[in-house]
Parts: C-alpha cells; structure tokens; sequence
C-alpha cells in the first residue's frame, strides 16, 4: 500500500516535470538563471556535445569557435555568460535553447572553467 502511493508520487512529479516543469524551474531562478540547480532531466555533457562541440571542441578547447576555457570565460559573470549562450549560440540556430537548456550549459562551462 505504501509502496504504490509512493509510485504513484513518483509518477505525478514526473508528470509535472514533463508538464513545463522545466519552464517552472527557470522561471524560479530570475534573476540569477545560471545559479539555478540543473534540471536532472539535462545531461548538460551530452547537449555540449550534441551542439556545441563541432565549433568549440569537444574538450572546449576551441575549433571553429573560441575556446570556452579561458581567463575571459571564467573571469565573466556567470548571468552574462547565460544570456551570451542563450541570445547568440549554436551560431547556426540562436535563441534555440531552452532557458533550462542554456542555464544547464552555463553550468557546465563555469564547471569546465574550474577544473
Ligand atoms: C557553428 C559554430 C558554433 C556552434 C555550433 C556554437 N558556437 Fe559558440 N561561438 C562560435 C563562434 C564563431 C563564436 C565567436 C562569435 C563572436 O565572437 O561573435 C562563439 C562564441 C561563443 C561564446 C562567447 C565566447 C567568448 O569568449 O565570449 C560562448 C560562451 C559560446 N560560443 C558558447 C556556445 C555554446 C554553449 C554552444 C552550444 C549551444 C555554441 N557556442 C555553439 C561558434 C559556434
């Protein structure tokens, strides 16, 4: 009995997840999108590959495009950063992402810009 209402739980959070749950989390996170926690549903990695790697490396090195590890990528602010991401990149289809999506790249390269 307790078993099944807690799948049944499980299964209206993902509901609601898939629901704009994801368009909720971003919301929440104004002003600051890029401090919001990355949805679980987000493999950041995968979507850096996926979108971003062809012209920025896959180990964010540079190519086509910058490198996204660099003093001026670690040294900006994080919600500059977002907007950069989110306004003008993938070059060849800006404004595609989803704010989650860009906040979860975001995330990502500050990530990347720490190691
Ligand atoms: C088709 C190639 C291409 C793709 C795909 C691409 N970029 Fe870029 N990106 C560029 C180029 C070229 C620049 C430099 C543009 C400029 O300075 O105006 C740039 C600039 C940037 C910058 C600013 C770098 C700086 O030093 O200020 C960031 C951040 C960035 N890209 C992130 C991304 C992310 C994240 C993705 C994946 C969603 C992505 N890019 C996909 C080519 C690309």
């Amino acid at each position: 009995m307790t078993k099944s209402l807690f799948g049944l739980v499980v299964a209206a959070a993902s509901i609601a997840l898939l629901g704009g749950g994801l368009d909720a989390v971003a919301a929440q996170s104004t002003p600051a999108p890029a401090a919001a926690a990355t949805p679980a549903s987000i493999d950041a990695a995968a979507l850096y590959k996926s979108h971003c790697a062809a012209c920025h490396g896959d180990k964010l090195q540079g190519g086509g495009g910058p490198a996204l590890i660099s003093p001026a990528i670690a040294g900006q602010d994080a919600a500059d950063l977002n907007s950069t991401i989110k306004q003008t990149m993938p070059l060849t289809n800006p404004g595609s992402l989803s704010d989650a999506e860009a906040a979860a790249l975001t995330g990502f390269i500050v990530a990347q810009n720490k190691h």
